[in-house]
Protein backbone atom coordinates (compact mmCIF):
# COMPACT_ATOMS: atom_id res chain seq x y z
CA UNK A 1 0.00 0.00 0.00
CA UNK A 2 1.48 3.62 -0.83
CA UNK A 3 0.24 6.72 0.27
CA UNK A 4 0.07 10.69 -1.72
CA UNK A 5 -1.37 13.98 -0.87
CA UNK A 6 -5.12 14.06 -2.15
CA UNK A 7 -5.45 17.81 -1.15
CA UNK A 8 -3.46 20.87 0.77
CA UNK A 9 -4.47 24.35 2.41
CA UNK A 10 -3.45 26.92 4.39
CA UNK A 11 -4.25 29.68 6.42
CA UNK A 12 -2.40 32.87 8.00
CA UNK A 13 -3.89 36.35 9.98
CA UNK A 14 -5.24 39.20 8.69
CA UNK A 15 -3.28 41.37 10.81
CA UNK A 16 0.90 42.04 9.61
CA UNK A 17 3.41 43.13 11.36
CA UNK A 18 6.25 44.78 9.18
CA UNK A 19 9.78 45.09 9.87
CA UNK A 20 8.69 49.28 9.81
CA UNK A 21 6.11 48.23 12.26
CA UNK A 22 9.33 45.91 14.76
CA UNK A 23 11.54 49.07 13.58
CA UNK A 24 9.35 50.61 15.82
CA UNK A 25 9.20 49.04 19.00
CA UNK A 26 12.98 47.53 18.68
CA UNK A 27 16.58 48.64 18.22
CA UNK A 28 16.56 47.09 15.09
CA UNK A 29 16.19 48.02 11.37
CA UNK A 30 14.77 46.89 8.11
CA UNK A 31 18.00 46.63 6.93
CA UNK A 32 19.42 44.36 9.30
CA UNK A 33 16.01 42.23 9.57
CA UNK A 34 15.98 42.06 5.69
CA UNK A 35 19.85 40.79 5.28
CA UNK A 36 20.42 38.42 8.24
CA UNK A 37 17.26 36.98 8.20
CA UNK A 38 14.99 37.65 4.49
CA UNK A 39 12.09 38.78 6.18
CA UNK A 40 9.37 41.56 5.62
CA UNK A 41 6.26 40.49 7.57
CA UNK A 42 4.55 37.73 9.28
CA UNK A 43 1.13 36.97 10.13
CA UNK A 44 0.07 37.69 13.73
CA UNK A 45 -2.88 36.02 15.22
CA UNK A 46 -5.95 37.89 16.79
CA UNK A 47 -5.82 38.12 21.00
CA UNK A 48 -8.98 35.34 20.79
CA UNK A 49 -7.44 33.36 17.75
CA UNK A 50 -6.10 29.95 18.99
CA UNK A 51 -3.75 27.29 17.31
CA UNK A 52 -7.18 25.23 16.23
CA UNK A 53 -8.95 27.93 14.70
CA UNK A 54 -5.58 28.37 12.39
CA UNK A 55 -5.54 24.77 11.92
CA UNK A 56 -9.53 24.99 11.26
CA UNK A 57 -9.65 27.12 8.67
CA UNK A 58 -6.28 25.41 7.15
CA UNK A 59 -7.89 22.12 7.01
CA UNK A 60 -10.89 23.79 5.19
CA UNK A 61 -9.43 24.55 2.70
CA UNK A 62 -7.79 21.06 1.74
CA UNK A 63 -10.65 19.65 2.60
CA UNK A 64 -12.34 21.37 -0.45
CA UNK A 65 -9.05 20.94 -2.78
CA UNK A 66 -9.62 17.53 -2.44
CA UNK A 67 -13.08 17.53 -3.04
CA UNK A 68 -13.93 15.75 0.52
CA UNK A 69 -15.98 16.58 3.78
CA UNK A 70 -14.41 15.79 6.92
CA UNK A 71 -16.27 12.93 7.99
CA UNK A 72 -14.17 11.33 4.94
CA UNK A 73 -10.97 11.65 7.22
CA UNK A 74 -10.01 8.91 9.35
CA UNK A 75 -7.86 10.71 11.89
CA UNK A 76 -6.58 13.86 12.42
CA UNK A 77 -3.15 14.73 13.56
CA UNK A 78 -1.73 18.46 14.57
CA UNK A 79 2.12 19.41 14.30
CA UNK A 80 2.18 22.47 16.82
CA UNK A 81 4.58 23.80 19.73
CA UNK A 82 1.81 26.53 20.73
CA UNK A 83 -1.07 24.10 21.29
CA UNK A 84 -4.30 25.62 22.24
CA UNK A 85 -3.62 24.35 25.87
CA UNK A 86 -1.13 21.99 27.39
CA UNK A 87 -3.77 19.41 27.51
CA UNK A 88 -6.16 17.93 25.24
CA UNK A 89 -4.75 17.94 22.26
CA UNK A 90 -5.70 20.38 19.77
CA UNK A 91 -6.24 17.54 17.32
CA UNK A 92 -9.16 16.71 19.56
CA UNK A 93 -10.45 20.30 19.34
CA UNK A 94 -9.85 20.75 15.73
CA UNK A 95 -12.11 17.69 14.90
CA UNK A 96 -14.54 18.44 17.32
CA UNK A 97 -15.37 21.87 15.48
CA UNK A 98 -15.17 19.70 11.97
CA UNK A 99 -18.25 18.19 13.08
CA UNK A 100 -16.82 14.74 13.55
CA UNK A 101 -16.00 14.52 17.36
CA UNK A 102 -15.42 10.45 17.60
CA UNK A 103 -12.71 10.16 15.10
CA UNK A 104 -9.45 9.53 16.43
CA UNK A 105 -6.79 12.65 16.91
CA UNK A 106 -3.60 13.58 18.57
CA UNK A 107 -1.06 16.22 18.30
CA UNK A 108 3.12 15.84 17.56
CA UNK A 109 5.27 18.44 19.16
CA UNK A 110 8.37 18.40 18.22
CA UNK A 111 8.80 22.12 17.04
CA UNK A 112 9.77 22.91 13.50
CA UNK A 113 10.56 19.24 13.13
CA UNK A 114 6.77 19.03 13.50
CA UNK A 115 5.47 18.82 10.01
CA UNK A 116 8.57 16.57 8.82
CA UNK A 117 8.20 13.62 11.92
CA UNK A 118 3.92 14.12 11.06
CA UNK A 119 4.47 12.73 7.71
CA UNK A 120 6.60 10.20 8.35
CA UNK A 121 4.12 8.57 11.01
CA UNK A 122 1.22 9.40 9.11
CA UNK A 123 2.77 8.02 6.19
CA UNK A 124 3.43 4.89 8.12
CA UNK A 125 -0.16 4.41 9.62
CA UNK A 126 -1.36 4.40 6.30
CA UNK A 127 1.10 2.18 4.24
CA UNK A 128 0.74 -0.27 6.94
CA UNK A 129 -3.13 0.01 6.63
CA UNK A 130 -4.15 1.86 9.70
CA UNK A 131 -6.08 4.14 8.00
CA UNK A 132 -6.93 5.17 4.64
CA UNK A 133 -7.41 9.00 5.15
CA UNK A 134 -5.12 10.83 7.50
CA UNK A 135 -5.31 15.22 7.92
CA UNK A 136 -2.04 16.40 9.00
CA UNK A 137 -1.81 20.23 9.85
CA UNK A 138 1.14 21.61 10.95
CA UNK A 139 -0.03 25.27 13.21
CA UNK A 140 1.31 27.72 15.15
CA UNK A 141 0.54 30.99 17.42
CA UNK A 142 4.21 31.40 18.07
CA UNK A 143 3.65 35.61 18.63
CA UNK A 144 1.71 34.18 21.57
CA UNK A 145 5.35 33.24 22.97
CA UNK A 146 7.06 36.00 21.72
CA UNK A 147 8.76 38.82 24.16
CA UNK A 148 8.98 41.42 22.20
CA UNK A 149 11.66 43.50 23.99
CA UNK A 150 13.61 40.97 22.80
CA UNK A 151 15.40 41.43 19.42
CA UNK A 152 16.65 38.99 19.01
CA UNK A 153 13.56 36.48 18.22
CA UNK A 154 11.00 38.94 18.30
CA UNK A 155 11.74 39.98 14.47
CA UNK A 156 11.15 36.06 13.75
CA UNK A 157 8.68 34.31 14.28
CA UNK A 158 5.15 34.78 12.99
CA UNK A 159 1.61 32.60 13.22
CA UNK A 160 0.04 30.63 10.26
CA UNK A 161 -0.97 26.89 9.71
CA UNK A 162 -0.64 24.29 6.76
CA UNK A 163 -2.75 21.02 5.74
CA UNK A 164 -2.31 18.03 4.16
CA UNK A 165 -5.39 15.52 3.68
CA UNK A 166 -3.26 12.10 3.23
CA UNK A 167 -4.47 8.99 1.50
CA UNK A 168 -3.83 5.34 0.64
CA UNK A 169 -2.76 5.13 -3.07
CA UNK A 170 -1.43 2.21 -5.56
CA UNK A 171 1.31 4.20 -6.25
CA UNK A 172 3.34 5.52 -3.34
CA UNK A 173 4.52 9.08 -3.14
CA UNK A 174 6.52 8.71 0.52
CA UNK A 175 10.02 7.57 -0.86
CA UNK A 176 12.14 7.51 2.35
CA UNK A 177 12.93 9.58 5.50
CA UNK A 178 15.63 10.59 7.97
CA UNK A 179 14.66 12.07 11.07
CA UNK A 180 17.28 12.92 14.19
CA UNK A 181 17.22 14.49 17.31
CA UNK A 182 19.44 15.82 20.20
CA UNK A 183 17.97 16.77 23.39
CA UNK A 184 21.72 17.41 25.73
CA UNK A 185 21.45 20.88 25.33
CA UNK A 186 17.06 22.28 25.27
CA UNK A 187 18.14 25.24 26.66
CA UNK A 188 19.42 26.09 23.38
CA UNK A 189 15.70 26.65 22.11
CA UNK A 190 13.25 26.22 24.78
CA UNK A 191 10.54 27.85 26.45
CA UNK A 192 11.63 28.01 30.05
CA UNK A 193 8.65 27.94 32.07
CA UNK A 194 5.49 26.33 32.34
CA UNK A 195 6.39 22.91 32.20
CA UNK A 196 7.22 20.09 35.06
CA UNK A 197 10.45 21.10 35.17
CA UNK A 198 10.19 24.76 35.94
CA UNK A 199 6.15 25.06 36.61
CA UNK A 200 5.18 28.90 36.30
CA UNK A 201 5.27 31.76 39.33
CA UNK A 202 5.13 35.42 39.61
CA UNK A 203 8.80 35.81 39.65
CA UNK A 204 9.29 33.53 36.22
CA UNK A 205 6.35 35.48 34.53
CA UNK A 206 7.95 38.73 35.35
CA UNK A 207 11.23 37.35 33.85
CA UNK A 208 9.67 36.12 30.64
CA UNK A 209 10.45 32.74 31.29
CA UNK A 210 7.19 32.16 29.33
CA UNK A 211 8.40 33.10 26.23
CA UNK A 212 11.18 31.81 23.14
CA UNK A 213 14.40 31.76 24.63
CA UNK A 214 16.97 30.99 21.66
CA UNK A 215 20.79 30.90 21.26
CA UNK A 216 20.39 31.82 17.65
CA UNK A 217 23.85 31.40 16.62
CA UNK A 218 24.28 28.05 17.64
CA UNK A 219 21.31 27.01 16.51
CA UNK A 220 22.41 28.71 13.15
CA UNK A 221 25.22 26.34 12.85
CA UNK A 222 23.51 23.05 13.04
CA UNK A 223 20.36 24.16 11.25
CA UNK A 224 22.55 24.24 7.88
CA UNK A 225 24.51 20.89 8.46
CA UNK A 226 21.83 18.93 9.20
CA UNK A 227 19.18 19.94 6.73
CA UNK A 228 21.99 18.97 4.00
CA UNK A 229 23.02 15.52 5.95
CA UNK A 230 19.17 14.48 6.59
CA UNK A 231 18.28 15.44 2.81
CA UNK A 232 21.27 13.37 1.45
CA UNK A 233 20.58 10.44 3.59
CA UNK A 234 16.63 10.36 2.61
CA UNK A 235 18.10 10.57 -0.96
CA UNK A 236 20.22 7.93 -0.57
CA UNK A 237 17.57 5.38 0.79
CA UNK A 238 15.54 6.27 -2.21
CA UNK A 239 18.61 5.57 -4.46
CA UNK A 240 18.45 9.40 -5.12
CA UNK A 241 20.59 12.12 -6.08
CA UNK A 242 20.05 16.08 -5.09
CA UNK A 243 20.59 16.58 -8.89
CA UNK A 244 17.23 14.69 -9.84
CA UNK A 245 14.87 17.22 -7.53
CA UNK A 246 12.57 18.89 -8.58
CA UNK A 247 12.13 20.88 -5.51
CA UNK A 248 13.71 21.43 -2.08
CA UNK A 249 11.16 22.46 0.20
CA UNK A 250 12.61 23.80 3.44
CA UNK A 251 11.78 24.85 7.03
CA UNK A 252 11.48 28.41 6.72
CA UNK A 253 14.13 30.30 9.52
CA UNK A 254 16.19 31.93 7.94
CA UNK A 255 16.77 32.75 4.58
CA UNK A 256 20.78 32.81 4.61
CA UNK A 257 20.41 29.03 5.92
CA UNK A 258 18.07 28.38 3.48
CA UNK A 259 20.59 29.23 0.95
CA UNK A 260 23.55 28.07 2.29
CA UNK A 261 21.70 24.44 2.65
CA UNK A 262 20.67 24.62 -1.34
CA UNK A 263 23.93 25.43 -2.15
CA UNK A 264 25.21 22.95 -0.61
CA UNK A 265 22.70 20.41 -1.69
CA UNK A 266 23.32 22.15 -5.55
CA UNK A 267 19.90 23.13 -5.96
CA UNK A 268 19.44 26.42 -7.72
CA UNK A 269 17.11 28.88 -6.70
CA UNK A 270 14.21 28.53 -8.98
CA UNK A 271 14.32 24.75 -6.98
CA UNK A 272 13.93 26.19 -3.44
CA UNK A 273 10.60 27.27 -2.47
CA UNK A 274 10.82 30.12 -0.42
CA UNK A 275 8.08 32.22 1.32
CA UNK A 276 9.84 33.66 4.33
CA UNK A 277 9.72 36.92 2.90
CA UNK A 278 5.85 37.19 4.00
CA UNK A 279 5.54 34.59 7.03
CA UNK A 280 8.44 35.14 8.79
CA UNK A 281 9.46 31.68 10.60
CA UNK A 282 5.94 29.85 11.74
CA UNK A 283 7.43 26.36 12.78
CA UNK A 284 5.73 23.14 12.53
CA UNK A 285 3.30 25.34 9.91
CA UNK A 286 6.16 26.65 7.67
CA UNK A 287 6.80 23.86 5.34
CA UNK A 288 2.65 22.91 4.72
CA UNK A 289 2.42 26.41 4.16
CA UNK A 290 5.23 26.69 1.45
CA UNK A 291 3.89 23.63 -0.01
CA UNK A 292 0.35 24.83 -0.24
CA UNK A 293 1.02 27.94 -1.88
CA UNK A 294 3.51 26.04 -4.50
CA UNK A 295 0.65 23.91 -5.81
CA UNK A 296 -1.93 26.45 -5.27
CA UNK A 297 0.64 28.41 -7.65
CA UNK A 298 0.59 25.17 -9.75
CA UNK A 299 4.87 24.89 -9.26
CA UNK A 300 4.36 21.16 -8.92
CA UNK A 301 3.52 18.02 -11.83
CA UNK A 302 2.97 15.21 -11.69
CA UNK A 303 6.21 12.85 -10.61
CA UNK A 304 7.74 15.69 -9.28
CA UNK A 305 10.63 14.92 -6.89
CA UNK A 306 10.50 16.90 -3.82
CA UNK A 307 12.70 17.12 -0.69
CA UNK A 308 11.19 18.29 2.65
CA UNK A 309 13.39 19.03 5.66
CA UNK A 310 13.53 20.74 8.86
CA UNK A 311 15.10 21.76 12.04
CA UNK A 312 14.36 22.82 15.44
CA UNK A 313 13.79 22.73 19.14
CA UNK A 314 14.95 19.14 20.50
CA UNK A 315 17.08 19.99 18.89
CA UNK A 316 15.26 18.14 16.21
CA UNK A 317 15.76 17.41 12.41
CA UNK A 318 14.81 15.49 9.36
CA UNK A 319 13.78 15.19 5.90
CA UNK A 320 11.76 13.20 3.63
CA UNK A 321 11.53 12.36 -0.15
CA UNK A 322 8.39 11.85 -1.54
CA UNK A 323 7.40 12.26 -5.32
CA UNK A 324 4.15 14.43 -6.61
CA UNK A 325 1.39 12.50 -7.52
CA UNK A 326 -1.16 14.93 -9.22
O1 LIG B 1 13.11 27.22 13.62
C1 LIG B 1 14.35 27.27 14.26
C2 LIG B 1 14.40 28.56 15.01
N1 LIG B 1 15.54 29.35 15.02
C3 LIG B 1 16.40 29.65 14.03
O2 LIG B 1 16.40 29.13 12.97
C4 LIG B 1 17.40 30.74 14.31
C5 LIG B 1 18.74 30.50 13.67
N2 LIG B 1 19.56 31.67 13.85
C6 LIG B 1 19.42 32.80 13.10
O3 LIG B 1 18.57 32.86 12.24
C7 LIG B 1 20.37 33.93 13.34
O4 LIG B 1 21.38 33.52 14.25
C8 LIG B 1 19.68 35.20 13.89
C9 LIG B 1 18.81 35.83 12.79
C10 LIG B 1 18.84 34.88 15.09
C11 LIG B 1 20.73 36.23 14.27
O5 LIG B 1 21.56 36.52 13.15
P1 LIG B 1 23.14 36.46 13.29
O6 LIG B 1 23.70 36.86 12.00
O7 LIG B 1 23.53 35.10 13.82
O8 LIG B 1 23.41 37.60 14.34
P2 LIG B 1 24.12 37.48 15.77
O9 LIG B 1 23.24 36.80 16.76
O10 LIG B 1 25.51 36.98 15.57
O11 LIG B 1 24.20 39.03 16.16
C12 LIG B 1 25.00 39.96 15.41
C13 LIG B 1 24.73 41.35 15.96
C14 LIG B 1 24.83 41.42 17.48
O12 LIG B 1 25.41 42.66 17.81
P3 LIG B 1 26.95 42.76 18.21
O13 LIG B 1 27.13 41.85 19.41
O14 LIG B 1 27.72 42.29 17.01
O15 LIG B 1 27.14 44.21 18.50
C15 LIG B 1 23.39 41.42 17.92
O16 LIG B 1 23.19 42.07 19.16
O17 LIG B 1 23.40 41.76 15.63
C16 LIG B 1 22.72 42.19 16.81
N3 LIG B 1 21.29 41.90 16.65
C17 LIG B 1 20.45 42.76 16.06
N4 LIG B 1 20.63 43.96 15.51
C18 LIG B 1 19.54 44.57 14.96
C19 LIG B 1 20.62 40.79 17.04
N5 LIG B 1 19.33 40.90 16.69
C20 LIG B 1 19.18 42.11 16.08
C21 LIG B 1 18.09 42.80 15.51
N6 LIG B 1 18.32 44.02 14.96
N7 LIG B 1 16.85 42.28 15.48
Amino acid sequence: MGVRMAGLGHYAPAKVLTNDDLEKILDTSDEWITTRTGMKRRHIAAPDEATSDLAIAAAKMALQNASLKPKDVDCYVVATVTPDFAFPATGCIVASKLGVAGKPAFDIEIACSGFIYGLTVVSSLIRSGVYKRVMLIGAETLSKLVNYQDRSTAILFGDGAGAAILEESSEDSFLAADLGSDGTTPETLYLPAGGSRTPLTPEILAAHGDKIHMAGREVFKFAVNRMVESSLTALSRANLKPEDLSYLIPHQANRRIIDAAAQRLSMPPEKVIVNIQEYGNTSAASIPLALSEASRDRKLKDGDLIVFTGFGAGLSWGAVAWRWAA
